[in-house]
This record gives structure tokens, C-alpha cells and sequence, in this order.
């Protein structure tokens, strides 16, 4: 999905002493990080990430040099939470009743991303006046990605430093905390069981955790994939007691290395028991196992078919029995028939009961050697939505293509509008999300090409990308199309493109862009209510230093009168940031 971190290998010669940790940076990592990147980042949290995070199987290293680089690369240790950030009544208690939730990806089963005016408890005169409430600083951290669950009052929330907390929403004071082994990018989703409530998430090295929402004590820990490369991104979905895992990896990144045997990972969705981790199944979005399938030109074997990602939340259809997932593009050769499709898994067995492939034979990865007919990267990288209009169903679904597809439930998935809305790109036409109100689909425009900055570095064009468009679900014609704004000139890393989730509650539209900047806009007609800038550094309630940067990846959460946003997000040379925003009128 991510074209990114290419770029050749560069075997520096030692400079020092062989494992030095500035040349293991550069033997190791600099061919994927600029050094700069880490200079915030505690050395003990980049030790961290090298031990069992995500690098623990692209740099295998020994523990000494695993220090060394870290201590060369990082900042001294930040001394963790402290004591002021914990609230002083540290009882968590939530009431299933409560009515103001936002539970998972979306707050509605069908993924729209909608919260009722009596949820959202937020009006659109209120939204004009929006102010910062608080800043919470995830230490050390130079994204912010893991979009908040608020419950009665109680918000959960994960890090791209693996911390989990539960904060209290009013203050933002600290509950409890919980450390994950690695990035948590999810949602956080919280399941009823018994008396108590399972808090569930999956991490960037494919573990996923079930931790008590009452206590953040670990209930149980499985891994969602064996593959080294696998990860869950997409948020989990959860219906009667069983969790829905969808799984991605990013062996497209392993595979920019030369001799990389590409590709062996399949793409899945895992079915677990929320009691007690137990599988109840899984089904594989490549049905065949991979096998050498030939040779790159340096005698490299190459392996496959691969890929087809589950980058976004599964979308449940209780009505049907269904579960919908849209999936990613193959990574190597040859072909499947279920990349760049919507597939419709039953949800008691996994088995796969209809697909609907909008882009065939799209192959796309790091390894520009193996494949004959390199693909347009056209992955799906957000989740299908289920809206109603005039009694009928239909499963919508925004692709990196700019297309947006309205498919027919009942007849496999067969399309009954498409409409372009963005001229596409690798890094998205539709990226991560759009949102509905049941009578238009909203999508953000991401669009926006990675371009060389004249000191080399790759970043997204600042002059490219943005906006957001309305679409009627009744034959997806355009109601309204909002200009992409333009905020960029000489802010370094700054793009208007927003890859970002819309979230809709009635009467507003929330998009946040990869200018720093979290805007309102009215469903009626696209125009801007409200605008708040995160470019700037916080005053945080845990006392942590931080700053915001680009909107990426997660979605404003809009609960009881408050509105949640993440900010900081770091990719491409996109703008690093590491705070969670509380705001309320
Ligand atoms: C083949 C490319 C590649 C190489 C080589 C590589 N990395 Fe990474 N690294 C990545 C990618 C891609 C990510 C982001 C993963 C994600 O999206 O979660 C990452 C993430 C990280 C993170 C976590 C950043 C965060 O925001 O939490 C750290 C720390 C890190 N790498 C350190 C290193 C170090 C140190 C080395 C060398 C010993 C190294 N990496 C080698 C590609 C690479």
C-alpha cells in the first residue's frame, strides 16, 4: 500500500569501530530513516521498538548494538507519566446504558462514521464556537494514530509508543495505563463481558490484546499473523462476543532490500473468541499458499502469490450474517481474485460468500525486480460503509483510485453507481475514510504526489491534493465539492492533502488534513464553520512536551459535546506530532 522508504541500499563503509551506533545506523537503518527523524525519541523507547516491535525483524541486531544505535540515534529517557497526570479517584466504571459512546472505528455497526445528534450532543452553532479543552502528549511519540473509544464518560486510547491509557474526558487525566509491544494504530473497542468490559486493540507487529477497560490489566494476548512482516492497522470490529482482526503487513517496505524473496505474506481476517482469545476462524484474502514462482535477474527466488492487505475495519451485517472487508493490492506475482475487492465473509465461519474485485492484476511492492507489469497501487484503505436509501441497502466503498463504489448487498456485490472523485494516487484518491449521514457519502480528497524537496528529501507536494467532496447515496452525483485549502507556503512538510477519516454528526462534517489543520463544514453546502490549527506546541495536561503536526490516519471521535482529535503523523516527511486534542464549546 505505502510507497515509501524507497531508496537504495547504501552498505557505508565503517566509519568507527564495527558496532558503533552511528555505523550500524548506517549500515542498518538509513536507508529507511533520515537521523533526524529520532532525535525527540527516547533512546529507550527506540530500544524498544528494535527489541519486539515492528524493526525487531528488518534490523535483527544484538542486544549491544540494539543500545548503541538507539543511544547514538535517540534523546535521553523521558522518566514516564508523573504523578499530577493521574486523576485522584482512579475508579473506572462504565455503563453499557450510558448512550454517549463511541465505540470502535465508527460509532455506528455500518462503519459510516456517524454519531446521532443525541450522542453527538452537538449542535452546529456549538461547533462555531469550539474550544481546546485539553492536550494529552503521548512521550517520546512522533505520531498520533490510534483513534480514541469514549464510554461514559471514560476515554481509551492507544500510542505509536505502545502506551495505552484510559484518560478521564473531562480532564484528560490519567486512569490507568497499559504498554503493548509495539505501534498501537487501532481504535480501541471496548466488548461487555460478564460484570466487567474487555478493552481490545491489535499492534504494528500483529499482536492483539484484550486488556480489562476497568483495571488496563492484560486479559489475554494472541498473535494475529505469524508472518514477520504482518501488523493490524485496521481497527478490530466485535458482534456477540467474537473479534474481528483485519490483518495487513508491510513486507511491500522489506521488499525494497535486493535480495528480499518476495513476497510470502497473505492478507487475513481472524475471528477470536472475546473471552478468552480462542480462534473461532480465519480466512486467508489469498487462498493459495505462496511458492517460487521464478527468479529476479541476481538469482533472488521469487515467491508469491501475495499481498492483499486488510487495511481497514470490518464492516458487520447482522441483517445478512455478513462481514465485508475491502482489500489491498497483491504484492508479487502471479495475480488473485480477491486484491482491490469488497469480500463478503460469513460471520460465523469466515467462508467467503461473494467478492467484488474493482482493479484486477494490481501488483505492487518494494520489488521493482519481480514483477513484470507493475500495478497502479490501488489498494481499498478504508472500510466499506452500510447505508440505506428509500429501502434499499448498499455497501459504499472509496478507493486510493478516487473512485467511490456503491455495490448492491443482495446481488454479490454488483455496482450500482460509481462516481470519481479525485484523480488518485498511491497515498490515496480516498485513503482512510469517509463518513455518511444516511443521505450523502462525504469522502476527503487525499490525492497529492511524493515529490523531491531540493534538499533531496522525499515529501508530499506541497501545492497538491485536498478537499472534500459530497456525494448523494442515491446515485452518488455530486451535492457539493469543498476546495482544498491552501495553508502550506513555507511550512516545511506541510500538503493540503487530507487522508485523513471524515466523521459526520448532523448538520457538520469533521476532516482533518496533513496541513495540521481539524475543519467543520456544514453537510449543506460545504462551507467552513470551523478551523483549528494544531500546528503549535501544547501545554498538556501529563506535562509532556508536545506538538502538533499532520492529520493522518485516524478521525475526530464526537461524543457528548466534545470532540476528540489526534495530531502529528509521521510519513512521507509529513509534519511529526504527538497530542491528543479535547474540545468542547
Ligand atoms: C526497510 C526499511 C527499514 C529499515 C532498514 C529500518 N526501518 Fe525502522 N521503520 C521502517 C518503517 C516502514 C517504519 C514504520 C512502521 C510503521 O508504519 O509502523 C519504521 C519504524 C521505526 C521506528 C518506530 C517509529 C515510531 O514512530 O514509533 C523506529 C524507532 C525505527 N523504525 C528504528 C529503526 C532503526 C534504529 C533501524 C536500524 C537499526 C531501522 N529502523 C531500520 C522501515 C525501516
Amino acid at each position: 500500500m505505502f510507497r515509501l522508504w524507497f531508496g537504495l541500499l547504501i552498505t557505508a563503509p565503517f566509519l568507527s569501530a564495527a558496532n558503533s551506533g552511528e555505523s550500524i545506523y548506517n549500515e542498518h537503518c538509513s536507508s529507511c530513516h533520515e537521523r533526524e527523524a529520532f532525535r525527540k525519541m527516547p533512546a529507550s523507547r527506540i530500544t524498544r521498538v528494535l527489541e519486539s516491535g515492528v524493526m525487531a525483524a528488518v534490523a535483527p541486531l544484538s542486544k549491544e548494538e540494539r543500545v548503541a544505535v538507539a543511544a547514538y540515534l535517540g534523546s535521553a529517557s523521558g522518566a514516564g507519566a508523573r504523578a499530577e497526570a493521574f486523576c485522584r479517584d482512579r475508579k473506572v466504571s462504565i455503563a453499557d446504558s450510558s448512550g454517549f459512546a463511541w465505540n470502535g472505528w465508527s460509532a455506528t455497526p455500518g462503519n459510516t462514521r456517524y454519531q446521532t445528534a443525541a450522542a453527538a450532543n452537538l449542535t452546529l452553532e456549538q461547533v462555531r464556537n469550539l474550544k481546546l479543552k485539553w492536550a494529552f502528549g503521548f512521550d517520546g511519540d512522533l505520531t498520533a494514530f490510534s483513534q480514541p473509544a469514549v464510554i461514559d464518560g471514560e476515554v481509551f486510547t492507544g500510542s505509536s509508543g505502545g502506551a495505552v491509557y484510559a484518560l478521564r474526558a473531562a480532564s484528560g487525566c490519567i486512569q490507568w495505563t497499559f504498554q503493548a509491544d509495539a505501534p498501537v494504530r487501532t481504535a480501541m473497542i471496548v466488548a461487555a463481558l460478564g460484570p466487567r468490559h474487555a478493552l481490545l486493540f491489535g499492534d504494528q507487529s500483529a499482536g492483539f490484546y484484550a486488556v480489562e477497560a476497568e483495571s488496563g490489566k492484560l486479559m489475554w494476548r494472541k498473535k494475529a499473523d505469524d508472518h514477520p512482516a504482518a501488523r493490524v492497522t485496521g481497527s478490530p470490529a466485535v458482534r456477540d462476543g467474537v473479534v474481528f482482526i483485519p490483518v495487513s503487513s508491510w513486507e511491500e517496505n522489506f521488499a525494497t532490500e535486493a535480495n528480499y524473496h518476495c513476497c510470502t505474506f497473505r492478507g487475513s481476517v481472524v475471528a477470536l473468541r472475546v473471552r478468552d482469545g480462542s480462534q473461532v476462524w480465519k480466512t486467508f484474502t489469498v487462498s493459495e499458499t505462496p511458492e517460487v514462482s521464478g527468479k529476479n535477474a541476481d538469482g533472488t527466488p521469487r515467491m508469491g502469490p501475495s499481498g492483499v492487505s486488510v487495511w481497514s475495519a470490518p464492516t458487520v451485517d447482522a441483517k445478512r450474517g455478513l462481514l465485508y472487508v475491502a482489500t489491498g493490492n497483491n504484492y508479487s506475482e502471479p495475480p488473485t481474485s480477491l486484491s482491490d475487492s469488497v469480500v463478503a465473509m460469513e460471520l460465523g465461519s469466515g467462508k467467503i460468500v461473494w467478492s467484488k474485485q474493482v482493479t484486477p492484476k494490481d501488483i505492487f511492492s518494494g520489488c521493482n525486480a519481480c514483477i513484470d507489469v507493475k500495478g497502479p497501487d490501488f489498494d481499498f484503505g478504508s472500510a466499506a460503509m452500510m447505508v440505506s436509501i428509500n429501502g434499499r441497502d448498499l455497501l459504499i466503498a472509496g478507493q486510493k483510485s478516487g473512485v467511490v463504489y456503491a455495490l448492491d448487498p443482495d446481488r454479490k456485490g454488483e455496482i450500482v453507481w460509481q462516481a470519481r472523485i479525485a484523480k488518485g494516487s498511491s497515498h490515496g484518491g480516498v485513503q482512510f475514510g469517509m463518513a455518511s449521514d444516511g443521505r450523502n457519502v462525504y469522502a476527503p480528497i487525499a490525492d497529492g504526489e511524493l515529490k523531491r524537496s531540493p534538499t533531496g528529501q522525499r515529501m508530499m507536494d506541497p501545492n497538491d491534493g485536498g478537499g472534500l467532496a459530497a456525494l448523494r447515496i442515491a446515485d452518488g452525483s455530486i451535492a457539493w465539492q469543498a476546495a482544498p485549502a491552501r495553508v502550506c507556503a513555507d511550512i516545511p512538510g506541510c500538503s493540503p492533502s487530507q487522508l485523513a477519516p471524515a466523521t459526520a454528526i448532523p448538520g457538520v462534517i469533521f476532516s482533518g488534513a496533513l496541513d495540521g489543520h481539524v475543519r467543520a463544514y456544514t453537510a449543506e453546502d460545504g462551507k467552513v464553520v470551523w478551523d483549528f490549527n494544531t500546528l503549535r506546541e501544547f501545554q498538556t495536561v501529563n506535562g509532556v512536551k508536545a506538538n502538533g503536526g499532520a492529520l493522518n490516519g485516524t478521525g475526530p471521535v464526537v461524543v457528548n459535546g466534545m470532540v476528540f482529535v489526534n495530531s502529528g503523523y509521521d510519513h512521507f516527511g509529513t509534519i511529526t506530532g504527538n497530542v491528543l486534542l479535547a474540545f468542547a464549546p
